[in-house]
């Protein structure tokens, strides 16, 4: 991938910005993007920040998950663009197989008062993947403070984020935009970069459009030709479990949790598939999500603990153990959080606490 060293040379001058604030452009700016990254995001002309809020071109459609990564409690926007004429190829259980051309964006933002849903939100990052000949590549995007322009940053960044809590506290997080290294270590399978959010399952969903009109995610993208081969009514899919929704099933959800923020290391393929510990929701047997596993790995990861699981006892769980702390070489996952998110390890103890006896239970 020599040719990938450096970005295109040219200046962003495809799309708006506060340069050139009423400049007209087309979604897909002149296309180069699949041969490079762009340096600054205008040049896609996809997506910019406008009254507050991350607003998108003309044919770059909005998306939302059932369940989705936490990185430290950051606001995040989903979208996704094909080029006219191009269409995904439907899968009942993995990503969609998107066209070369295909950009995929997430941006990233802090809300600055927990206290008020309409507080304004400082917007740190937008993050790209996207489908070029080759295969699929990973950039990160940095907003600059004003949220006027967002410039390519392989090497990532590290920005002190403020907000105030929900007891109105003032909170101070210097917030890791990952590298295009530390991309990989998630967006991975077999050392090929790959999507992970847009699967059938996660993508079950009803969604408010900018215009308005609400409409499950599926029957939309297949009515707008962004997927073919979908089932006639695609609604009826598998959906997967809304990871804080309270009126589902416990197991469902924590199980929805540890596929979002685990499974794309703990899989086959994935960085994580030595460990041993397979976090796919779908995972029928017990001992490879964990259920009295010794873990492969020594180290200081388990503490003094013997098992992932282990059944009806969240504190002797190194599962759990490793999801409450921050200590490098024993968080989990060991990138992309600096802070515990106190919910998540609260929906898995409830999860195992619940869980039958196995062979390691007294
Ligand atoms: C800690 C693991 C992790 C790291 C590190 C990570 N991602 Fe992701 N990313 C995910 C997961 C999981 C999803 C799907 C769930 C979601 O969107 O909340 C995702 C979703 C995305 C999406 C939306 C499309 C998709 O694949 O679902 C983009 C774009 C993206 N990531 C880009 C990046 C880029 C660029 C980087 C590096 C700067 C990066 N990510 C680093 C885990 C990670
Ligand atoms: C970025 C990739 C990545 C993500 C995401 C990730 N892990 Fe890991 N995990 C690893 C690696 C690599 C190891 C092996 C080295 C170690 O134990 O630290 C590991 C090991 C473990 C182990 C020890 C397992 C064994 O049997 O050997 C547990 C438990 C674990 N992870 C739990 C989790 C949980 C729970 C999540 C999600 C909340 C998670 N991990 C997310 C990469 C990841």
């Amino acid at each position: 991938m020599i040719r990938r060293t450096a970005v295109i040379a040219t200046l962003a001058l495809s799309c708006s910005s506060a340069s050139a604030p009423s400049k007209p452009c087309v979604a897909g700016g002149d296309g180069r993007y699949v041969d490079a990254p762009y340096p600054s995001l205008d040049a896609y002309c996809m997506a910019s920040i406008r009254d507050g809020e991350i607003t998108y071109q003309e044919g770059v459609v909005p998306y939302d998950l059932n369940t989705a990564l936490y990185s430290d409690g950051a606001v995040k926007r989903r979208a996704v663009f094909l080029p006219k004429g191009t269409t995904a190829q439907w899968s009942d259980n993995e990503v969609f197989d998107f066209p070369v051309g295909t950009v995929l964006l997430k941006s990233f933002g802090f809300r600055t008062d927990l206290r008020d849903p309409n507080s304004k939100i400082n917007w740190v990052e937008t993050r790209v993947v996207l489908r070029a000949p080759e295969g699929w590549f990973a950039y990160p995007y940095v907003w600059d403070t004003t949220g006027t322009r967002a410039t390519y940053a392989p090497g990532g960044r590290q920005p002190r984020v403020n907000w105030t809590d929900a007891s109105g506290a003032p909170q101070t997080l210097d917030y890791l935009v990952p590298s295009e290294t530390e991309c990989k270590q998630c967006h991975s399978s077999n050392a090929q970069i790959i999507p992970i959010g847009p699967k059938a399952r996660n993508l079950n969903r009803m969604f408010t459009y900018p215009d308005g009109t609400s409409d499950n995610q599926l029957a939309h993208w297949s009515k707008a030709g962004i997927v073919s081969g979908a089932p006639a009514d695609p609604t009826t899919v598998a959906k997967l479990a809304v990871w804080d929704d309270p009126s589902g099933p416990i197991a469902d959800r924590a199980r929805a949790y540890l596929e979002v923020n685990c499974a794309h290391c703990h899989s086959a393929g994935g960085t994580a598939s030595t460990s041993g510990l397979f976090l796919w929701a779908s995972e029928s047997d017990p001992l490879r999500y964990g259920v009295c596993k010794e873990p492969l790995s020594a180290g200081p990861g388990a503490g003094t603990l013997t098992w992932d699981v282990v059944p009806g006892l969240p504190d002797q769980s190194i599962v759990v153990y490793r999801m409450a702390s921050t200590a490098p070489g024993v968080s989990m996952p060991q990138i992309g959080r600096g802070t515990v998110h106190t919910a998540a390890v609260q929906l898995v103890r409830d999860w195992i606490t619940g869980l039958a006896k196995g062979p390691c239970n007294p």
